[in-house]
């Protein structure tokens, strides 16, 4: 009986725990965190075209705002223990502006996937300060009107597990002469690679697939070594 007594009570005391705990911490984004996310929403305006693959996004960005925890706002995840802002996810979301290295993005530096692909941030550059995001595992800069030079910081990125930077145009995007090199040698952890219309100016090494990580069995790519690249790479 006084086992059972004791069972109850200890079902009850974490129960109890749980609920203070839980009531204790509303806000687990850091707040930081939670202004900056706030500050890059208002860099963009929404436009439903920013993208014409998406159809018609509706504007769930635009709906972050300080009442709310930034964990629990679309798109946008949270390490469990830590509320650290670890994965956003906005493709397709109707962004459209310049995309300046000064972008309150890069202050989230615990990213490790971030997904930016059918925006339009037309004309902007690559910022080197990607490079800076080094727990980044996915990179997806895809069809969102970024244009010039990737940046060779990009291969600072050594946790990288996707890079994906398809364009809409291979006048748009190019990789310099030796960063396909720095590419293939640094992003040792790399599964997935594809510069669709990326215009690559440097040899492409005939053997560049065995440089991603070689698990398992099938490898499948194209590959034009030329400027009008296709070159889409993965490893399942
Ligand atoms: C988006 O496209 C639709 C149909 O083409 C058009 O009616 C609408 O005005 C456009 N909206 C914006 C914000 O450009
Ligand atoms: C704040 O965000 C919540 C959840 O997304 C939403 O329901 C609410 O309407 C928003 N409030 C304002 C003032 O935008
Ligand atoms: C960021 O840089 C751009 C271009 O240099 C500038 O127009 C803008 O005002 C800056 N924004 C902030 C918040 O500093
Ligand atoms: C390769 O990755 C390491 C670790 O992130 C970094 O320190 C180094 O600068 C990178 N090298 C190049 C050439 O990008
Ligand atoms: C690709 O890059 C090379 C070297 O920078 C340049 O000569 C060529 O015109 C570029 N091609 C396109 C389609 O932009
Ligand atoms: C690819 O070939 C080059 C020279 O032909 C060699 O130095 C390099 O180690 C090879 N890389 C891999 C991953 O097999």
């Amino acid at each position: 009986m006084g086992c059972v007594k004791l069972v109850l009570f200890f079902m009850l005391y974490t129960f109890l725990c749980q609920l203070v705990f839980s009531s204790a911490l509303p806000h687990l984004c850091p707040e930081d965190q939670a202004h900056a996310l706030l500050q890059f929403k208002h860099m963009f305006t929404f436009n439903p075209n920013a993208s014409d693959i998406c159809g018609f996004p509706s504007p769930k960005t635009l709906s972050w705002n300080k009442s709310t925890d930034c964990c629990s706002w679309d798109g946008v995840h949270c390490e469990e223990m830590t509320g650290q802002v670890i994965e956003l996810d906005l493709l397709c979301r109707g962004l459209q502006g310049k995309f300046h290295p000064n972008n309150s993005l890069f202050q989230l530096s615990n990213l490790k996937w971030l997904d930016l692909s059918y925006n339009n941030f037309y004309g902007s550059l690559i910022s080197p300060k990607f490079g800076e995001l080094s727990s980044l595992t996915h990179l997806d800069l895809s069809h969102s009107s970024f244009t010039g030079l990737i940046p060779a910081e990009i291969s600072h990125l050594s946790k990288l597990y996707v890079l994906r930077i398809r364009s809409d145009d291979p006048y748009w995007l190019r990789v310099g002469p030796y960063n396909f090199d720095l590419l293939l040698k640094n992003l040792t952890q790399l599964r997935q690679l594809d510069l669709d219309s990326v215009n690559i100016s440097s040899t492409i090494p005939l053997n560049f697939s065995s440089y991603l990580t070689t698990l398992p069995s099938q490898k499948e790519f194209s590959n034009f070594p030329t400027w009008n690249t296709f070159l889409y790479l993965t490893i399942p």
